[in-house]
């Protein structure tokens, strides 16, 4: 298999994830923190160095304020719960993935927030001036996808978060796609909560993700249960980390981050991405040349991750999909990768999305040659 879905999950994973899983999980997978026997002790140390290597990571200050959920979106659904409050306006734009947009519709079909969404323009970028112009006396936050899961466009978050502290709004970041792709300052851009998901370019497994949240953002708590700390206390725990994780961990997961992010270090994130879109140039330019092939908001490699949306004229994106995958053995993602907004503003949503083609650690320009051969043979056959 040629696999091009890396923007739904990486695969694989490093050899050394899985060793890692492996290992530490025959001789550590225990309940992390909770008691005092050595492999307890170990299961929260290596918790601990997780937290702290991503804190690192994203220039946080306190390893103790990045909490673990199951993954992004369960990071979501905790913090934008736990911040509107009734009667908050909220800020968010048309490149949301649906992790964002239905925590944030539930809200509003509530009745407890009213939402505007920010459009992006013509080459998938938001204009941080559109963002202020949304922002009004009641807004209490501005969430924005760093990095388009459909199209890959990195978004100007130095700016917005600029903007945002200025105006005294709180800005959540989702780095779904952009944790481990490119760097991340939470510091520097004014990043009031930061979500990211493991198994994404952080390279982890599947079910583990979190948030990082700065010391004067007050997340409500949202969940409540077992800590393992003070456990005669009646209600869950104010502090974090424990305020945002409730029962045990997933440690298994964590063990997989950990050495997942230790090999994207090693590697080193900008190599990473210059690897990979070059990879992306040339496969823009490859389905560029393709008649009856139109690319989304794919003309340049700045500010731009590994991802590529295309249709061919006369197909649809889905039995595209079905070809590359039975007749090509490629692996690839079409519709409208749970992003409904993106495919409305593309005008895509009308002709069943897109296909997506992404890009990942693991691929070659063999890959990239083989995918671009299959799209013109399928391209070839239109009428
Ligand atoms: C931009 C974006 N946000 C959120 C998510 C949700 O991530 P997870 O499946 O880890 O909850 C994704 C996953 O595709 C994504 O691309």
């Amino acid at each position: 298999m040629i696999y091009l879905d890396n923007s739904a999950t990486s695969f694989p994973k490093p050899d050394s994830v899985y060793a890692f899983m492996n290992d530490f999980y025959r001789h550590h997978g225990v309940s992390p923190g909770r008691s005092g026997f050595d492999a307890a002790i170990a299961a929260e140390e290596m918790v601990f160095e997780t937290r702290r290597l991503l804190t690192q990571l994203f220039n946080g200050t306190d390893p103790n304020r990045l909490t673990f959920s199951y993954n992004a979106s369960d990071s979501l659904n905790m913090i934008l719960q736990g911040l509107a409050q009734k009667g908050d306006h909220v800020v968010t734009t048309m490149l949301e993935h649906n992790s964002v947009l239905r925590p944030l519709h539930h809200l509003a079909h509530e009745g407890i927030i009213e939402l505007t969404y920010v459009p992006f323009d013509k080459d998938g970028y938001v204009d941080p001036d559109d963002i202020a112009a949304a922002i009004k006396p009641n807004t209490r936050m501005v969430v924005v996808n760093h990095c388009s899961n459909v199209i890959g466009t990195i978004q100007p978050i130095h700016e917005i978060g600029k903007i945002c502290r200025d105006k005294g709004v709180f800005f959540i970041v989702d780095a779904s796609q952009s944790a481990g792709a490119i760097p991340i300052d939470i510091q520097a851009s004014q990043v009031d909560v930061l979500v990211f998901t493991g198994h994404k370019c952080l390279m982890g497994p599947t079910g583990i993700g979190g948030s990082y949240v700065m010391e004067h953002v007050p997340v409500r708590y949202t969940r409540f249960g077992g800590t393992g700390v003070r456990s005669a206390q009646k209600t869950h725990l104010e502090e974090f980390p424990y305020r945002l994780e409730c029962g045990t961990l997933n440690i298994a997961g964590v063990a997989g981050l950990h050495a997942g992010v230790n090999w994207v270090l090693a590697k080193g994130i900008e190599n990473l991405h210059r690897m990979e879109i070059t990879l992306w140039d040339k496969l823009r330019k490859g389905l560029q040349q393709i008649p009856g092939v139109t690319t989304y908001c794919a003309e340049n490699p700045q500010n731009q991750n590994a991802v590529l949306s295309f249709n061919i004229q006369g197909f649809d994106s889905g039995d595209v999909g079905t070809m590359l995958d039975v007749d090509y053995n490629i692996a690839c993602r079409t519709g409208l990768q749970c992003a409904p907004l993106v495919h409305t503003s593309l005008g895509t949503d009308k002709i069943h999305g897109t296909v997506r083609l992404s890009i990942g650690a693991f691929n070659t320009e063999e890959h990239v040659d083989k995918a671009i051969d299959a799209v013109t043979d399928i391209a070839s056959l239109r009428n």
